[in-house]
Order: structure tokens, then sequence, then C-alpha cells
């Protein structure tokens, strides 16, 4: 009878091509290694409207291939208003994504939305925009985009204990997990 929750995730950031791709391709593969594709719908967007269409910077794409995540088959779009109010969480990676975001969203919708590296830590980090800088940048992009995207799966309720293999109730049950599902 109860269908499990479904957690509709969406990274923005400004065009789409370097961070919030990388986002979406590494929440995806951590996501999938733990078996919980059919818990989440995951997504990315751009503030901007300057490269849709395109695929990800090839920086980025090979930072991540480095990783171990293929970004290939992913295309820049600009967020839509429908996106808005399909999304549980709009996921901006730098204080300006924030403010368009919350302006965008407007009363209705501004809960859902919030900085990719805030959940429950103490810090107010952003993911730096790497498009105007060299390959380190897009290698340190993607160290804290990894960090992050483990984080939101614990504040989403899928704890990561190291094993992999281990399924416990907590993570299996998925209903209860609405209580800690607000976003911060
Ligand atoms: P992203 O990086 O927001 O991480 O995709 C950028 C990509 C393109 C531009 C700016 C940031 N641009 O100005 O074209």
């Amino acid at each position: 009878m109860n269908s499990p929750t479904v957690h509709r995730i969406l990274f923005v950031c400004l065009g789409n091509i370097c961070r919030s791709p990388t986002a979406e391709g590494v929440f995806r593969a951590q996501v999938e290694s733990r078996g919980l594709g059919a818990r989440f719908e995951i997504d990315s967007a751009g503030t901007g409207d300057w490269h849709l269409g395109a695929r990800p910077d090839g920086r980025a794409q090979r930072a991540a291939a480095r990783r171990g995540v293929d970004l290939s088959g992913l295309r820049a779009r600009q967020i839509a208003a429908a996106d808005l109010a399909r999304f549980d969480h709009i996921i901006a990676m730098d204080r300006a994504n924030h403010a368009d975001l919350t302006r965008l969203a407007g009363a209705k919708h501004r809960h859902k939305v919030r900085l990719l590296l805030a959940p429950g830590a103490n810090r107010d980090d952003e993911i730096p925009d790497p498009y105007y800088g060299d390959a380190a940048g897009f290698d340190r992009a993607l160290d804290l985009i990894e960090r992050a995207c483990a984080d939101l799966l614990d504040h989403l309720g899928y704890r990561d204990h190291g094993d992999h293999g281990d399924h416990r109730d907590h993570r299996d049950s998925g209903d209860h997990l609405d209580s800690g599902d607000r976003p911060r």
C-alpha cells in the first residue's frame, strides 16, 4: 500500500555545464551504488540560458570520468517554473544561485531552496565556479561536491556506515524519512 518516498532533487548552478551536472552525476552514482535508484529523481539545470543543449564542459567531464562518473549524456537546460513546483529540493551551488532561486521560487517554493554545502553543518561554503579557472579548480569542485552529496544522502536519512552491503532498517523503510526531510 505505502509506496516508498521518492525524493526529487534538482541541482542548480549558473550555466548547467560545470557544477550542477557534476553534482547530478556524482549524486546519481552514489544513489545507484547503494541500490537507492528507485527512491530518487535527480536532475540539474542552470539559472542562465547561455549553454542550452550543450554537453558538460570538457574539463568537468574529464574530472568526473577520472572518478568513474560519466557526464557525457547530460545536456544543459535552464530552470523553468515547473521545476520549482516539481522538485522537493532545489540545491544551489553558490550564494548567487541561491539568491536567484529564492527569488524565482517565491513564497510558495522558497523553503525547497538550499545550498549544497549547508546541510546540518556549521559551514557556509560555496562550490566555487571553476569555469574561468584551470583543471585543478574542477578537481576541487569535485572534492566538495562528492562530500556534500554524501552529506545530502545522510541528511535525507540514508546514513552511510561505510559498508555499502549493510542494508539496515532505517535505510529500507523509507516512509519515516519525511520528518527529517525539510530543507534547512
Ligand atoms: P557552472 O559554470 O555554473 O558551474 O555551469 C559556468 C558555466 C558557464 C558560465 C558561467 C559559469 N558562463 O558565464 O558562460
